[in-house]
């Protein structure tokens, strides 16, 4: 099939390379020129495993190619998938500019019968909001369906996810619409659920907002365990083991981070309230979400004592591992308390460290390693689980600290051994 992704991010990237990689004809639009042109030269604008080889693969083989040209795009395309960005508003609800824009230019471009898929986690009735918006601009009449098909990718994963996910969603209103994306999707051999465009959407959202709660309730069982002296490892494994409940998305933590989880809890709540509905449990989600990032300063503090002039060095940035992603990543929260308390904080992190440098300007010493954000720390904090940090000569890390205080915001380590190599140890929700 002829496939355009309108939006070559994230999820737009991924997602163009994997329907490529299916034998598709796909085209990556992207208004970024500069972005587009990184492409063309197989210059990767993240970082996703995986990605650049089959990318490379899908270019050669030219089943792939990237253009800054939407309309040309669109009339060599009978599927158009919207990919931009829905950025939060300041209200939180989700901004759909980028949407409406790019169904305006579908419109004016195309020539014949379209079917167009969004593909943006967006609210209940944009789906309404599209299909009327490209009515309006479809001045030659032409025949199209808009359809819902949300994304369940994870990044640093998320080649994998597509290839092999648990549920395939469809939101359509026409048998065509159907035929097509179930046709489209039937090599991956997963189950499709088809159903209408407006319940498509609420299970994004929905799904998205179940996985963050899951993540609220075993960090607020954790904060229960650190009181207790109960251990929130132990307890989630004998949670999780019930099928019922299921053992994932239960590592408690400093909190959920990236650009899904926050914005689309806020954006289904404000979805939620428009419908006269008020989501006070998600509230709480992201009140404890907001209380894991705190927790981190607190306990420092309760090592450090006084923070000014301490030194904390900070293990890992992006929002999670295998991915440079450091949207709303909890590191950059705990960092901001931390300059803003006068601590002198030290950074490393294995690939997010260039996206990290044009956002943190002040305060913050960016270091090659682990080791040498050790060097003269008063604590270090272990903010996202890579494995490299999993593996660290702690004889040497303890040698380099002024004191030698690990604040494991992820869980990573094994207490026991930790204060057997002497180290003030604390994990989230452990003994
Ligand atoms: C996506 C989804 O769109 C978002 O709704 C979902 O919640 C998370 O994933 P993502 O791929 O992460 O967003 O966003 P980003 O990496 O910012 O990519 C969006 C791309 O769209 C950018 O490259 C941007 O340049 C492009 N864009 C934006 C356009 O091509 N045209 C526009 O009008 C606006
Ligand atoms: C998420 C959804 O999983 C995916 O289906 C959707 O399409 C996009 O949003 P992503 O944001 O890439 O994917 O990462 P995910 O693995 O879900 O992790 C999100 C955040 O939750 C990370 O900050 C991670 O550290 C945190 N997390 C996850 C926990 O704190 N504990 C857990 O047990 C799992």
């Amino acid at each position: 099939m002829n496939i355009s992704l309108i939006g070559s991010g994230y999820v737009g990237l991924v997602t163009g390379a994997c329907f490529a990689d299916l034998g598709n004809k796909v085209i990556c639009v992207d208004n970024n020129a500069a972005k587009i042109k990184d492409l063309k030269a197989n210059r990767m604008p993240i970082y996703e495993p995986g990605l650049s080889d089959l990318i490379k693969r899908n270019v050669k083989e030219s089943r792939l190619s990237f253009t800054t040209n939407l309309k040309e795009s669109v009339n060599r395309s009978d599927i158009i998938f919207i990919a931009v960005n829905t950025p939060p508003k300041e209200n939180g609800e989700a901004d759909l500019v980028y949407v409406e824009k790019v169904s305006k230019e579908i419109a004016l471009s195309m020539r014949s019968y379209k079917l167009v898929v969004e593909k943006s986690t967006v609210p209940v009735n944009t789906g309404e909001w599209v299909e009327r918006t490209i009515k309006t601009f479809n001045k030659h009449n032409i025949k199209f369906d808009v359809a819902s098909n949300p994304e369940f990718l994870r990044e640093g994963s998320a080649i994998e996810d597509f290839m092999n996910p648990d549920r395939i969603v469809i939101g359509v209103s026409s048998s065509k619409a159907r035929d097509i994306l179930t046709k489209l999707y039937r090599p991956l051999k997963a189950p499709i659920i088809v159903t209408d465009i407006k319940s498509a959407e609420i299970i994004k959202h929905a799904s998205n907002s179940f996985l963050a709660m899951k993540i609220s309730f075993i960090n607020a069982v954790s904060d229960i365990c650190d009181r207790i002296g109960a251990d929130v490892v132990e307890v989630a494994k004998g949670m999780g083991l019930d099928k019922r409940i299921g053992e994932k998305f239960l590592a408690a933590g400093i909190g959920f981070g990236g650009s899904c989880f926050p914005k689309d809890l806020t954006a289904f709540i404000k979805m939620a309230e428009r419908a006269g509905y008020d989501f006070a449990l998600l509230k709480e989600v992201a009140k404890i979400n907001r209380d894991q990032k705190a927790l981190v300063i607190k306990r420092i503090e309760e090592r450090l004592w006084n923070l000014p002039d301490k030194v904390v060095g900070v293990l890992g940035l992006s929002f999670k591992p295998n991915t440079d992603d450091i949207r709303n990543a909890p590191a950059f929260d705990i960092i901001s308390a931390l300059v803003g308390q006068k601590v002198k904080v030290k950074v490393y992190d294995p690939v997010a460290m260039p996206k990290a440098k044009a956002v943190l300007k002040h305060g913050v010493k960016f270091c090659k390693d682990a080791y040498e954000t050790a060097r003269q720390s008063d604590c270090l904090v272990i903010a996202t689980e890579w494995n490299e940090f999993k593996e660290l000569d702690f004889k040497k890390i303890k040698r380099l600290m002024r004191q030698a205080v690990i604040i494991d915001g992820r869980n990573i380590y094994n207490p026991d051994d930790m204060k057997k190599l002497g180290f003030n140890y604390t994990g989230i929700g452990r003994r």
